[in-house]
């Protein structure tokens, strides 16, 4: 951008994603006071915002107006019904972002929940799996066995899964919930030894297409403990899962309530059915990733009267054995209130189907999204806490109704396979770049990217990431992980304080990304897959091998 356009001011695209955030500031525009704990209050802002708006041509900032755009969401937070807190200036907004030639951030210094790390060798353990540790030459291990082994055995990038710790995860998801049935989300990480590993430690599974129901049988799982999901399954699909005997098939629109009925009257198999019912809490995570707000894709809505209709469509239907009602508000969640009021509802719901049919529902279930850390400003829950509190909720809210306690399932996926995996890529360039006001960010490209991890690019997402061959003596500096994808929004770790002398061929773990990196990952630039590969006491099993671009040539008929 060119000094000669200062001054000009244009028309331009503004978004804001979570996990953006800004500070209230004091006073208020129409007068009277927040109350001091309100002053300089970090706000999250609760999905993307876009707006156009005139700025100056040169300026990469949105300046403070587009932040009216989220000021109902914070008058909501601080319980404020009229008027509305004047925001801080965009100096402490983080990934803003103006479309068009200028691609910077709003800021040159990191955002307000990063904090510049003593020492920048060290590990935050709870990023890290249980059996992750630095020996004595900065050099990250796993259960035993070191990353520049694990580099040369196999190559980068790599995704390595800590056996130990996924298992322990899922035991404790197990154990927390004994008496309920714990159905491990196959969506977040599946291979066929995860599924056995998850049903070895006593959860289901829950499925979500037919390949990957294929991936569960192929593991030899009882289908009896799996569940089909979807929100518009094939007939093929449904056939599979009928002719399988998938245990329970979560219906998710009227067609599909009709295609499964025709196809179980022809097969004359009568499957077990549950309602996804949208319950209309707003999760505050990724407007992508909040799955029970009522404008999107999931469920019948219980405001708007479908769940219940579609209750009743099912429980006259011969061929459909409904069991239940389930809900999932949406993944990376990090407070109980959701929960609390995605449950009440749902119990309300199956207590009116109950006075009207006279018939008490035997199942419910409660979705998965139990939140994990991916940096230092995530505080996540354990399997233990979740269960004290889902079950206090479920108890109290069952005796008001007067009815019984259903039998209840959960379906956690990113809280087992999240935090029991790193990747680790090798660095290939390292570029220092001007910022605004003198200020630089150090860009480090890796050899992976968005194709084997679009979490930051789809969800505004957040990682971390640690040189992980070497110690370092150098100052920490604010710096960005890229990808070497052809793409400037392949971006891996958008914000992470990195050692000033990292160079090529050092290695980087971006912690945490065992759950929808694999599982998500494409072949953009026909870069091929990495491979997932399991450490148990210092050995190494290959769970996925490395797709070869031989693999992608095969694909292509021409
Ligand atoms: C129906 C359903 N259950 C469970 C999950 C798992 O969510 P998480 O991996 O966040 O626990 C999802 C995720 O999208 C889902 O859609």
């Amino acid at each position: 951008m060119t000094a000669s356009r200062r001054g000009m001011s244009s028309q331009r695209q503004i978004w804001m994603a979570p996990p953006a955030r800004f500070e209230l500031a004091l006073p208020p525009p129409e007068g009277g006071a927040l109350s001091p704990e309100l002053r300089g209050r970090a706000i999250s802002v609760p999905k993307p915002v876009r707006a156009e708006r005139n700025v100056p041509a040169w300026h990469a900032a949105p300046g403070p107006s587009v932040f009216l755009d989220v000021i109902s969401h914070v008058r909501e937070l601080i319980g404020q019904r009229t008027g509305g807190p004047r925001l801080a200036q965009f100096r402490d907004v983080t990934h803003t972002h103006v479309a068009g030639s200028i691609h910077a951030d709003s800021t040159a210094r990191a955002p307000s929940w990063l904090t510049r790390p003593s020492n920048v060798n060290a590990l935050l353990g709870s990023l890290w799996s249980s059996g992750v540790a630095k020996d004595e030459n900065g050099v990250l291990t796993v259960a035993g066995l070191s990353v520049t082994e694990i580099a040369n055995q196999v190559g980068t990038p790599v995704y390595v899964v800590d056996e130990a710790d996924l298992r322990t995860r899922a035991r404790a998801f197990a154990e927390a919930f004994a008496g309920w049935d714990v159905y491990y989300a196959a969506k977040s990480f599946l291979c066929t030894t995860v599924a056995r590993w998850v049903t070895e430690e006593g959860l289901g599974i829950d499925v979500c297409t037919g390949g990957e129901l294929a991936v569960v049988q192929r593991a030899g799982v009882d289908l009896r403990r799996v569940g089909l999901h979807g929100n518009n399954k094939s007939v093929e699909e449904l056939t599979y899962a009928l002719t399988a005997g998938v245990g329970r098939i979560i219906l998710d629109s009227f067609d599909e309530i009709d295609r499964l009925s025709a196809l179980a009257e022809r097969l004359q198999i009568r499957p077990r059915v549950m309602i996804r019912a949208t319950t209309g809490v707003e999760a505050h995570t990724h407007e992508y990733i909040a799955t029970a707000h009522e404008d999107q894709k999931f469920g019948f809505s219980i405001a708007g009267g479908s769940a219940a209709a579609a209750l009743l469509t099912c429980h006259e239907n011969a061929w459909l054995d409904l069991i239940g009602i389930h809900s999932h508000i949406g993944s990376q969640i990090f407070d109980a209130e959701g929960f609390e009021v995605a449950a009440r509802r749902t119990l309300r719901l199956h207590a009116d189907f109950a006075a009207e049919t006279g018939v008490e529902l035997g199942e419910m279930d409660l979705g998965g999204g139990f939140g994990i850390a991916y940096t230092s400003a995530d505080s996540p829950s354990t399997p233990a806490a979740l269960s004290e509190d889902l079950r206090a909720i479920i108890d109290q809210e069952c005796s008001a109704l007067g009815i019984a306690v259903p039998h209840l399932s959960i379906e956690p996926g990113r809280a087992i396979s999240g935090p029991s995996t790193f990747a680790l890529y090798r660095v290939g360039t390292v570029k220092p770049v001007a910022l605004d006001g003198g200020a630089s960010r150090l860009y480090v490209a890796v050899d992976g990217g968005m194709s084997d991890n679009i979490r930051t690019a789809l969800y505004a997402a957040e990682y971390s990431a640690t040189v992980a061959s070497r110690l370092s003596t150098a100052p920490p500096v604010l710096a960005r992980v890229v990808g070497k994808h052809c793409e400037g929004g392949d971006i891996l770790v958008r914000d992470e304080f990195l050692p000033a002398d990292i160079a090529a061929d050092d290695l980087l773990a971006v912690p945490a990304s065992g759950a929808y990196s694999r599982s998500m990952a494409s072949n953009y630039n026909h870069v091929p897959r990495p491979p997932v590969i399991a450490v148990r006491d210092g050995q190494i099993s290959t769970l996925i091998r490395r797709e070869t671009i031989e693999d992608l040539l095969a694909l292509d008929a021409g």
